[in-house]
């Protein structure tokens, strides 16, 4: 696991930004595995500045999202789907088609969880998969308890998850309780993981993530399993680390804080 921290916020999501902007350069028909929620939405600001200024194309790249709710069509503004269109997908040049999402809007949401496992199955594996981190260590909607070799399916979410996300609904809209999302196993298939969290109230999350034992009921300690892992943190998120200075001694004698973006 290698695990940066950034004096900030901003320099932490400009680290993201680069790594995924890097692996498109070296590989322009890179299949990414995207994220939602607060923290990934300046890492897509990053990129459409990027691919603004010429620095990358995901014209022969595709994705896949780790998840979408149940129950709210993709129309919906709090649906996964329209934040990916509205926050990335319109604002850089996927191809049509190019970009999935798991179908929250179907009427048998097990199968739809089933075939986007297959999906994924026949066009992957996911080059570099993009991850933020729950406050309770879920990762996509894998929910603490979930298990450790799961496989995308429809899970329940719990209150706290819920309560996190309700700052995204109007006061009295339903919201949903239930999702589709990659399973863990899902997500440890992707060839390269990218972690980013950032500020105080992931700092237990990701204090269980790097030095917790792995356990189902802290998901993202799956992520030790992994042989090619990426946290990218700011201070806040890195505050509860038992090793801290170790991990900065180890980042700067490998040169890794300071990767830029290739000339041209
Ligand atoms: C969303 C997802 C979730 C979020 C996590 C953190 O696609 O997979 O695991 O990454 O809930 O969300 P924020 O960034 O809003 O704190």
């Amino acid at each position: 696991m290698r695990i940066l921290i950034f004096p900030d916020r901003a320099r932490a999501v400009q680290a993201a930004v680069i790594r995924v902007v890097r692996q498109v350069q070296d590989k322009p028909e890179a299949t990414l595995g995207l994220a939602t929620g607060g923290t990934m939405e300046d890492v897509y600001r990053g990129l459409i500045d990027l691919h603004r200024q010429g620095a990358v194309s995901f014209a022969r790249a595709s994705s896949f999202n780790l998840d979408e709710y149940i129950g709210i069509p993709a129309s919906h503004p709090q649906s996964y789907g329209f934040y990916m269109r509205e926050r990335l997908f319109s604002q850089v040049d996927f191809a049509a088609g190019a970009t999935r999402l798991p179908d929250g809007a179907s009427a048998d949401p097990a199968a739809a969880a089933e075939a986007y496992e297959a999906e994924i199955a026949r066009l992957g594996p996911i080059d570099l998969q993009l991850l933020g981190l729950g406050q309770n260590g879920h990762i996509g909607f894998n929910e603490p308890s979930s298990s450790l070799s799961s496989r995308t399916r429809v899970k329940t979410l719990t209150a706290s998850t819920v309560e996190a996300n309700s700052r995204f609904f109007a006061p009295g809209e339903a919201q949903p309780m239930r999702a589709i999302t990659m399973g863990i196993a899902t997500i440890l298939d992707a060839r390269r993981l990218l972690l980013l969290a950032t500020g105080e109230a992931k700092a237990e999350a990701t204090a269980q993530l790097i030095e917790g034992a792995v356990s189902a009921m802290w998901p993202c300690t799956a992520l030790q399993m992994h042989r090619d892992v990426t946290v990218i943190l700011d201070e806040a998120a890195a505050g509860l680390l038992k090793m801290r200075d170790y991990y900065g001694w180890v980042a700067e004698q490998e040169g890794a804080m300071h990767i830029g973006l290739a000339a041209g």
